[in-house]
């Protein structure tokens, strides 16, 4: 690429004015070259053109130094990959797990399992409780016996090759014997004792590196280390306790599960019991919360799961976590400290929500330096004010809370704590409307807190999980209107250096870091419909509600067309919304008031023009018949429970309704069936018996 006239004249023959222009043709050059090798995976020239740019460019600055540029190729290295670690997509998705806080969460578990499978009152029902360790989840993929991948959780469908560091790691075998599947992936947890996490600390202190919170961090930072010798010299350790793809299956029950785990070499964490009832599986998390204490490692509960593997199958799962298991949670942890602070956040849908800054203190092994005041009601049933000593609670993964405060301990000039009425970040008048609790800045465009809060949710990991794009840049962009919207952000490659300094110039950013950021943006042109859906906000649709709008409208324009007809509250487009099951009247008004905003329709549009918004592919086999159908189920069934009748027609691909509609393609009708039976003949729709039902699905009744 010839871009300047003086790319001919030898080096030794180049005037300095000639010189600079060079060095800065090339900085270009090869930046734009960079680019295109790492963050777009297509070079457009040889690796040899290449280091024979970079060559050049380095015989100019050795005769030229004081012409070196800051952007100076030299300076960059050319060949590391871009972000840290390859992404990998999980063969089946890594689960979390859904909690319960006591012994009523625990039997619900146990009863919603008996509903569920339709067990009778006495039949046994076995379940296997161990602890639950406090590291980070990985799965280890197999091939013929051979450790093949690693991979963290990510998100749960996908995480990142840690492959290198893991084989770092002493309790992770790298074989396994002949008698394990060809496939295998093994899943659990990594992490680090107390001791070894204390050790470690201790070391980085003395070299001035900055230390750990608990181990959790420790863990998670050692394994994510881009030089693998780093991780190398950190003690990982690893538990098995779960698994993903298998090509044959190994066991028949968890137990059996954890003793091949265990002959295989995996270390596995005890104490473990089989436990048959409530009462068995409180005495087996009481006796584990005893023996905490001397625990070498980090444990936050106690998990059971259904012991019998064709039982967990037919269970299933609901959103991210299975029907079959259960995180019993150690109660939350307390200390009192100094409020020192009151102030008021504003959320993307305009809450204002009180927060308490704290003086900060250790909780749990984390500091807290904030909690949550939940709203001004709360705060005036506390009576909780500035200068108070307050009790503060922190449970597992959930926001810090302020439970009280020491009334002793409130100084003499203490004030009630005033809530605002306007606010904070716009001035607009906050109201709060009959029967709610929560206040709301009626400033919609114009707050800016509200525009960086909806940003902030579209950027963060269950929507477009953009990465390196955290809350300060966000802010920063959004303040220099260099983001205004969504859309703004994958623009920002191509609009760099337009409005505001280049992003490799700005404080705290380098031509890698801004290069990462662009090639994070670029990697997500392409996103899932529920995670679009997910992304834009809307009040009340979270991640499960997004996933069952994406299943039952298949595509963008088809979900948008239905929402803004569904404005028509008599018209069929509202029937059908509020017939997806779990979607009511008060959702529905939910995603009628976003569509009926022109602002939110023009800000779709944008992100139509830089985005490509994928349909939703049927997962199931193409061969079911009950593939993008829809269904309703009324009445009794004899073999099988209504839930597990509902999970076993989604899981056959199609749409389980709850009222009986012109679009419904299925009514099966079970014992005692009322007006939905009644209405599907008068429309003359497909009526099916609990026999039909069972044919259908390739069970014998
Ligand atoms: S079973 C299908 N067993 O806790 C669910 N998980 O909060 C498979 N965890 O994502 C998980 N100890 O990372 C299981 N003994 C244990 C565990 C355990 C820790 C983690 C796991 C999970 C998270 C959910």
């Amino acid at each position: 690429m010839d871009s300047t006239p003086y790319r001919d004249i030898p080096v030794d023959a180049l005037e300095a004015d000639q010189a600079a222009a060079e060095l800065a043709a090339l900085a270009a050059e090869i930046a734009g070259h960079d680019a295109a090798y790492h963050q777009h995976d297509a070079p457009v020239i040889s690796d040899a053109a290449y280091d024979a740019l970079r060559r050049r460019n380095a015989a100019i600055e050795d005769r030229f130094p004081e012409l070196k540029r800051d952007d100076s190729p030299s300076d960059r290295v050319g060949a590391a990959p871009a972000t840290g670690f390859r992404k990998v997509r999980h063969a089946l998705p890594m689960l979390s797990l859904g909690n319960a806080f006591d012994e009523a969460d625990v039997t619900e578990f146990l009863a919603r399992i008996r509903r569920f499978l339709n067990l009778e009152p006495d039949a046994a029902l076995a379940i296997l409780a161990e602890p639950k360790i406090d590291g980070l989840s990985a799965s280890l993929r197999y091939e013929e016996g051979v450790l093949a991948l690693a991979a963290t959780r990510g998100d749960g469908s996908e995480g990142e090759d840690v492959t290198a560091n893991v084989r770092t790691i002493a309790d992770i075998p790298q074989r396994l014997p002949a008698d394990a599947p060809r496939v295998l992936e093994v899943r659990g947890e990594v992490y680090m004792t107390r001791q070894d996490f204390r050790a470690l600390n201790e070391r980085r202190e003395a070299a001035g590196e900055p230390v750990f919170a608990n181990p959790r961090n420790s863990a998670a930072g050692s394994l994510r280390q881009l030089d693998p010798t780093v991780t190398a010299g950190r003690p990982l350790r690893f538990f098995g306790y779960s698994w993903g793809e298998v090509s044959a299956p190994f066991a028949e029950t968890q137990s059996d599960a954890r003793r091949k785990l265990d002959a295989w070499g995996f270390q596995l964490n005890e104490p473990a019991a089989l436990c048959d009832d409530v009462a068995s599986l409180m005495a087996h998390y009481g006796r584990i919360m005893a023996e905490r204490a001397d625990l070498a490692y980090e444990i936050d509960g106690v998990v059971y799961k259904v012991d019998r593997l064709d039982w967990q199958q037919r269970l299933g799962f609901v959103s991210r976590a299975p029907r079959w298991a259960v995180a019993h949670k150690f109660p939350a942890e307390q200390a009192q400290t100094r409020l020192n602070r009151i102030f008021i956040q504003v959320g993307r849908t305009g809450a204002l929500t009180p927060v308490a800054d704290l003086e900060p203190v250790t909780v749990g092994g984390v500091v807290v330096s904030r909690a949550t005041l939940h709203n001004e009601d709360e705060i005036r049933r506390k009576d909780v004010r500035e200068g108070d000593t307050v009790l503060i609670q922190r449970a597992g993964d959930v926001i810090p809370q302020v439970l009280g405060i020491v009334a002793e301990r409130r100084p003499p000039d203490s004030v009630e704590f005033a809530y605002p009425d306007h606010c904070p970040e716009c001035g607009s008048l906050a109201i709060r409307e009959e029967g709610e609790v929560v206040r709301r800045c009626t400033g919609g465009l114009i707050c800016p807190a509200q525009a960086v809060e909806r940003l902030r949710h579209f950027v963060s990991r269950d929507a477009f999980d953009i990465e390196g794009l955290g809350d300060k840049h966000i802010r920063a962009f959004h303040a220099e209107g260099l983001v205004k919207g969504p859309a703004d952000i994958f623009r920002l490659e191509e609009r760099d250096g337009e409005v505001a300094p280049p992003m490799a110039e700005r404080e705290g950013w380098g031509e890698r870091s801004a290069a990462n950021l662009f090639r994070a943006i670029a990697d997500r042109r392409r996103v899932p419909l529920d995670r679009f859906i997910y992304a834009l906000g809307i009040r009340q649709i979270g991640q499960a509600t997004a996933r069952l709008l994406a299943r039952h409208y298949g595509s963008l324009p088809d979900w948008r067309s239905a929402m803004v007809a569904a404005a028509d509250r008599a018209g069929e487009a509202y029937a059908d919304l509020t017939g997806i099951d779990q979607i009511g009247p008060s959702v529905a008004d939910d995603l009628i008031g976003f569509f009926a905003e022109p602002h939110n329709l023009s800000v779709m549009e944008a992100l139509e023009d830089v985005l490509t918004v994928e349909d939703v592919v049927d997962q199931t086999v193409g061969d079911s018949p009950l593939a993008g159908k829809t269904i309703v189920f009324t009445g009794g069934l004899e073999s099988m429970s209504r839930p597990e009748a509902k999970a076993m027609a989604e899981t056959l691909g199609a749409k389980v309704a709850g009222s009986v509609s012109k679009k419904t393609d299925f009514v099966v009708v079970g014992a005692d069936a009322g007006s939905k039976a009644t209405k599907a003949r008068d429309l003359g729709l497909t009526v099916l018996s609990e026999a039909d039902w069972l044919a259908m699905i390739g069970r014998t009744g």
